[in-house]
């Protein structure tokens, strides 16, 4: 089978690229030889590869900059994925395409399921939500999407890594308490995603995944720095106070609630998501 994987320099396609299975065969696809930008050249690199399974981990992740770039952010997660779906339409090709908790507005209190109703807050939220829209129009027997949430790995720059440079360099450190999701160790989501392919187990639709439990980002940066400490990569404490969101004023809004329910895909895989604290360990073992 032909995989082609976008995003090749990004978090959950290096981890993609670690977990491969001895069995498979994948393209890494990065921005200089196919640019998202240009959907076109998105048409034209998948008429050349003729892939059978494509999977999506490309995107356009600032969010914040998302809010002065709305048409850049757009082509690249929304009119670039129409593109695949509809190759995939027409070449009777797999379309693997991850989506974000940023599609939902945050007001509820309980998981999010896949079927609820969707409202981002911002641009970046908008656009992911425009590809989804896009490859379900076009291919809907053809796609699957799985959303997840908050990304760290041991590749690129996340929350985990930017904690640990932090929390050397600062006497104590203000960290927002009111947002609440969940942690996604991206080897933990590319594994996943693996299964789904060995196992013969792609079915179209809307999947959640992320690690399980749900915690503020204040209790995750506490973790961190316990985790970090008993793993000798941080030599001493610091004092990590909560903060409400106001106080850490941001030009895109965030849901303030964005944990996922990820029964549909773990019932179609049996297999559980593992807890985020046990992945946090995990990542730091490996950093
Ligand atoms: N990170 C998170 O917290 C998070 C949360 C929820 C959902 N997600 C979703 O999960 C997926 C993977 O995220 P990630 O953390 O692995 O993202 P990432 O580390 O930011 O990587 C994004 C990838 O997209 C590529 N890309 C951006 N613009 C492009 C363009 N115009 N043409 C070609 N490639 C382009 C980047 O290439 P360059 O290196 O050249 O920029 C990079 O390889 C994305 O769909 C994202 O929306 C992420």
């Amino acid at each position: 089978m032909t995989i082609l994987v976008f995003g090749s320099t990004g978090q959950l396609a290096k981890s993609l690229h670690d977990t491969l299975p001895a069995e498979l065969d994948a393209i890494f696809v990065d921005r200089a030889t196919c640019d998202l930008a240009e959907p076109s050249s998105v048409r034209a690199l998948l008429e050349s590869k003729q892939p059978e399974l494509i999977i999506n981990t490309a995107a356009y992740t600032q969010v914040d900059k998302a809010e002065e770039e709305p048409e850049l952010a757009r082509t690249v997660n929304g009119q670039s994925v129409s593109v695949m779906a509809a190759f995939a339409s027409e070449h009777s090709t797999r379309l693997i395409h991850i989506s974000t908790d940023f599609v939902f507005d945050g007001a509820k209190s309980e998981p999010y399921l896949p079927g609820d109703p969707t409202g981002p807050l911002g641009e970046y939220g908008e656009s992911k939500l425009a590809g989804e829209l896009a490859a379900l129009n076009a291919a809907p027997e053809a796609t699957m999407i799985i959303r997840t949430a908050w990304v760290y790995s041991e590749h690129g720059g996340n929350f985990v890594k930017t904690m640990l440079r932090l929390m050397a360099e600062r006497d104590e450190l203000g960290v927002v308490s009111d947002q609440i999701g969940s942690p996604t160790y991206a080897r933990g989501l590319a594994k996943t995603i693996w299964r789904i392919v060995v196992e013969d187990r792609f079915s179209p639709g809307i999947y959640h995944w992320t690690d399980h439990g749900g915690i503020s980002w204040h209790e995750f940066a506490v973790a961190i720095l316990q985790e970090a400490k008993d793993q000798g990569l941080l030599d001493s404490t610091i004092p990590i106070n909560p903060i409400p969101t106001e106080a850490y004023p941001t030009p895109a809004s965030r849901p303030a609630y964005s944990v996922l329910d990820t029964a549909k895909l773990a019932n179609l895989l049996g297999h559980e998501p593992t807890n985020w604290r046990d992945n946090l360990k995990l990542m730091l073992g490996r950093l």
